[in-house]
């Protein structure tokens, strides 16, 4: 007997039998994040194992909505071949997108102008189409919520949760955050270095929209003297005393750490650009400190973006084991008959999360986390 007909037919949580899953499609969406590739190979190998076929949609769910832009195809068959040695590359083999979202995909009109639709009815027939059963779907909040929206519409589908930003509910942790963490923490300890050598106020301005864990976790691994976080508008009057006190004690420098996302009391977040069907781009939330600080300190003060670094290059050890854990967790909640769930880590094990649980709510950082309370207590400032 082959192993698609020796497969074992799954049977949903409340008992009754799921039509058999033959081939899963798998979503990649949002910005990219390392570990990516290592979740589609797990997804890969584990669905092989149940006899079931693989096919990957091109930037989101863009291969199937606008097949013409893809003369190549909008979807790529996937199999254990063609997984060989991805665990450990950057990106996404799939193509991703943060523009392309079903429900407000941007679609030009013959006047020239450029409106949303939503597409996801054509999404959910263009899928039964191509004969998906069930879609693995990897993406942060806006992934996650036009999975929920495929599942409400009866669409067999577990999402996998991903950001560097770590801002996903009910997971302890999403996977990409430590590498993009792990970096920006080599890149501070570059930077002690050059900012002692040149007695220099050194601004370093990460990745954050909304939440500063990446900021909080590399600052405090990094020995930040102040970290600025979305979640703490800053004063900056405290940053300056910080750096001042520094100076009496003979320092001569400080390292600032500051999400993209961080605002200064009354303020907001640096926007530089508006955009339809897609988030606001921001920027320069680094520079706007480093030249207050410079203005105000007489110091001279240098700032540097890591930006897009944070999301690329090679997954941690610790990054590609969630990857691989989600992936393979992901087939195995199928296998179980579940759907419109998240895979969450909750040490030691993983567990699912309802997908409208999982993004009723970001997931900021905690004021009084004990990340939080490390951090004052090693006498870093916070801005306020
Ligand atoms: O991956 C999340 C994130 O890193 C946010 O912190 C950031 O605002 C956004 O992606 C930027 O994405 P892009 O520049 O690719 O549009």
């Amino acid at each position: 007997m082959s192993k698609a007909r020796a497969a074992k037919k799954p049977v949903a949580q409340n008992g009754t039998p799921n039509p058999a899953i033959r081939k899963i499609g798998i979503s990649t969406g949002g910005g990219d994040a390392p570990g990516l590739n290592a979740v589609i190979r797990a997804v890969v190998l584990a669905a092989h194992n149940h006899g079931w076929e693989c096919c990957g949609i091109r930037d989101g769910y863009s291969g199937m909505l606008s097949p013409a832009r893809y003369p190549q195809g909008g979807m790529i068959p996937l199999n254990p071949q063609s997984v060989r040695g991805i665990t450990h590359l950057g990106g996404t083999l799939l193509g991703t997108t943060n523009v392309g979202h079903p429900l407000h995909y941007p679609t030009q009109l013959r006047s020239g102008k450029i409106v949303e639709r939503d597409r996801s009815d054509e999404l959910v027939q263009a899928l039964g189409e191509a004969r998906i059963d069930a879609v693995v779907a990897i993406g942060g909040d806006g992934s996650l919520g036009i999975a929920k929206v495929l599942a409400d519409k009866g669409v067999r589908v577990v999402g996998v949760p991903k950001t560097i930003d770590n801002d996903l509910d009910g997971t302890v942790v999403t996977f990409g955050f430590d590498t993009a963490v792990s970096f920006a923490t080599d890149c501070l300890d570059r930077l002690h270095t050059t900012a002692a050598s040149h007695h220099r106020i050194m601004v370093v301005e990460v990745m954050g929209r909304y939440a500063g864990w990446i900021a909080l976790a590399a600052g405090v691994a990094g020995s930040a003297d102040a970290v600025l976080i979305p979640e703490i508008p800053y004063d900056l009057g405290t940053v300056v005393d910080k750096v001042q006190k520094r100076d009496r004690a003979g320092a001569g420098f400080s390292i600032v750490v500051v999400a993209e996302g961080a605002m200064p009391r009354g303020g907001k977040a640096s926007v530089i650009e508006k955009r339809l069907g897609a988030m606001d781009r921001l920027g320069g939330a680094g520079e706007r400190v480093a030249k207050a600080l410079q203005q105000t300190t007489g110091k001279e003060t240098r700032h540097v973006v890591l930006g897009h670094l944070l999301r690329g290059g090679t997954p941690t050890a610790a990054d590609r084991q969630i990857s691989l854990r989600f992936g393979a967790a992901a087939v195995r909640a199928l296998a179980e008959g579940k759907s419109g769930v998240m895979v969450a880590l909750d040490p030691p094990t993983v567990r699912y999360v309802p997908l409208g649980v999982a993004t009723k709510r970001m997931k900021v950082v905690p004021l009084d986390c004990d990340t939080v309370l490390t951090a004052r207590e090693l006498g870093m400032c916070l801005g306020d």
